[in-house]
C-alpha cells in the first residue's frame, strides 16, 4: 500500500492516539503470568502487540478479546505456560522477542523465538549474553547474535550486569529472567530508559527495587496479582500528530490521555527546546503511569509559507521552531521519535544536531541511513553522522516519491513531511504503519489532512 499526502492547510480537532505499545506488550505478557483474570482496556491492536498475543496463545494462555482494544487474560501463574508445539512468531516485534526471551529462559521447557526477515536482522547478543551469564541455555544464528533463538529453559542464577547500551528491552529481559532466578538480577543502566516493566511488576506485587539507575528483581514470594488497567495513549504515536499539528499553519490539536512517563517525554522537552507552542494539561495518574492532555498550536512551515506566497496568499511568517542540539541522556527518552524530529528540524530555523544516537541504526531499519536518504529525496539538507545526523533548516520540501523501507515510524514521519511539503508526496510501503498506529491515516484525515491511499 502507498499513501499520497497533500500539503496541509490547517489541522484542527481533538483526538486520542491508540494505547502505548510498550505498556500493551507488558500488560499482556505479565497478565498471562498472574493468578486470576486480568482486564486490559485501550490495548494497542497493532501488529507488534498482536504478535505478543499470538505468542502467548501458543504457550497455552487463554485471551479473550471482546473488542480489538479490550483483553481478558486468564493468568496461568509464573509456571503455567506450556511448551509450544511450533516456533513462536514475533513477526516484526523486537520487544516481543527480547522480553519473551527473558521469560522463557527460566521455564522448564524448550521454545524457539522467530520473526520476520526485518526482525531476524536485529541484534540479539545484547540479551543472549546476560541471559547466558544467568545460566540460560540459548542457541541462535551466529552463536546467538541473531534470531531465531532456541531456548532450553532451566534454573537461573542471579546477575549484576551493567548495560553496554541504554536499552529498556535488555533491562526488561534481565529483570524478567530475575523472576525465575535463584539470586538477585541487578541491572545498572548508563542512562534512564523506559521503566514500564518496573512499574507494572511492582503494581502486581513483585519485588522490583530501584536506586537511581540500579534496578533489581527477584523471584516473587507470592503469585503475581492480576491487572485491571487502561493503557495510556502512546506518546510515541502522539509525536507524529503533534508534529503534523505544529507544522500546519494556525491549526490547533488536542490529544487526550497521552502517557507522559518521564522516561518517555524526551520528545516534549525537545519540542519545547525548539520553541514549539505546546501545553500539557490535566496531568493525572492512571494505573501507576502519569497521563495528560497535550495541546499544540500550528506554527506553519517554511515550505508552506512559500507555497502560500506562490498561490498569492498571505505568506505566514517563518516558523518560530529553531534548531537544537540533542544528545546524552535525552536520547533514550526520545529514542523512537528521531524520524519525526528530523522532519521538524527540516522546517526549523538553524542547525539541528543529533548525537549519541547510534542505537538508531539497529531499529526496524537503520534509522540514521533511511531518514537521511528519504529526507534528502524531499530536498532536506541533512548529513549522516556515525551516531546521528545534522540538519540545516529551514528548507522547502518538494514533491517526490519516498519509501518507508517497511519501517512504521519512518512511514509516519514521511507522512508528516508530506503535510509540510510544497507539493504532494507519495510514501511507498505504508502498510507497516499498523505495526504501532492502526488508524493513523484516519486520525489525520479527521483533523483535516488530505491523504489518498493507493494499492
Ligand atoms: C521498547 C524499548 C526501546 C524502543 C522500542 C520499545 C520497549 O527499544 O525503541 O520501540 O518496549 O522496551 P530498546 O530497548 O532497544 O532501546
Amino acid at each position: 500500500m502507498n499513501l499520497t499526502i497533500h500539503p496541509a492547510k490547517e489541522l484542527f480537532g481533538t483526538a486520542r492516539v491508540p494505547g502505548d505499545k510498550s505498556i500493551s506488550h507488558r500488560a499482556a505478557m505479565f497478565a498471562s503470568l498472574a493468578e486470576g483474570e486480568s482486564r486490559v482496556r485501550n490495548f494497542l491492536p497493532g501488529g507488534d502487540c498482536l504478535a505478543t498475543l499470538g505468542v502467548l496463545r501458543a504457550l497455552g494462555v487463554t485471551i479473550d478479546q471482546p473488542s480489538s482494544t479490550e483483553l481478558r487474560i486468564d493468568g496461568v501463574g509464573l509456571h503455567g505456560w506450556q511448551e509450544p508445539v511450533a516456533a513462536l512468531d514475533c513477526v516484526n516485534s523486537g520487544t516481543t522477542l527480547r522480553l519473551m526471551a527473558g521469560l522463557l529462559a527460566g521455564q522448564s521447557f524448550f521454545s524457539i523465538l522467530d520473526g520476520s526477515s526485518q526482525l531476524t536482522r536485529r541484534p540479539m547478543a545484547r540479551i543472549v549474553e546476560p541471559l547466558r551469564q544467568m545460566g540460560a541455555t540459548i542457541h541462535g544464528r551466529q552463536d546467538g547474535r541473531l534470531a531465531p533463538l532456541a531456548i532450553r529453559g532451566n534454573a537461573l542464577g542471579g546477575i549484576d550486569y551493567t548495560l553496554p547500551v541504554a536499552s529498556a528491552q535488555v533491562k526488561s529481559a534481565i529483570l524478567l529472567a530475575g523472576l525465575y532466578s535463584n539470586g538477585l538480577a541487578i541491572v545498572r543502566e548508563p542512562a534512564p530508559t523506559r521503566d514500564h516493566t518496573e512499574r507494572m511488576l511492582t503494581a502486581m506485587g513483585a519485588q522490583v527495587g530501584k536506586l537511581g539507575q540500579v534496578i533489581a528483581s527477584e523471584r516473587p514470594r507470592r503469585p503475581l496479582l492480576p491487572l485491571d488497567l487502561t493503557v495510556p495513549g502512546d506518546i510515541s504515536s502522539a509525536a507524529f500528530v503533534l508534529a503534523a499539528g505544529l507544522l500546519a499553519p494556525g491549526g490547533h490539536i488536542t490529544l487526550e490521555g497521552v502517557g507522559v512517563n518521564p522516561t518517555r517525554t524526551g520528545i516534549l522537552d525537545i519540542l519545547q527546546a525548539m520553541g514549539a507552542d505546546l501545553r500539557i494539561e490535566n496531568l493525572r495518574e492512571e494505573a501507576g503511569e502519569p497521563v495528560a492532555d497535550i495541546i499544540v498550536t500550528g506554527m506553519g512551515s517554511a515550505s508552506r509559507g512559500d507555497a502560500a506566497s506562490r498561490r498569492g496568499g498571505v505568506t505566514p511568517p517563518l516558523p518560530p521552531l529553531h534548531g537544537v542540539e540533542i544528545g546524552g541522556d535525552l536520547i533514550p527518552r526520545a529514542i523512537d521519535e528521531f524520524p519525526v524530529i528530523a522532519v521538524l528540524a527540516t522546517q526549523a530555523r538553524g542547525r539541528t544536531v543529533v548525537r549519541d544516537a547510534a542505537e538508531l541504526r539497529v531499529k526496524e531499519t537503520d534509522r540514521i541511513a533511511t531518514v537521511v536518504a528519504e529526507l534528502r529525496t524531499l530536498g532536506a539538507r541533512i548529513e549522516e553522522r556515525p551516531d546521528g545526523f545534522v540538519i540545516e533548516g529551514p528548507t522547502e520540501l518538494h514533491s517526490a516519491p519516498v519509501s518507508s523501507h517497511g519501517d512504521h515510524r519512518l512511514a509516519m514521519a514521511l507522512t508528516v513531511a508530506g503535510l509540510a511539503a510544497a507539493g504532494p508526496v507519495l510514501v511507498e510501503d505504508t502498510a507497516c504503519i499498523a505495526d504501532s498506529f492502526p488508524g493513523f491515516e484516519r486520525m489525520l484525515r479527521s483533523l483535516g489532512a488530505e491523504l489518498t491511499e493507493n494499492e
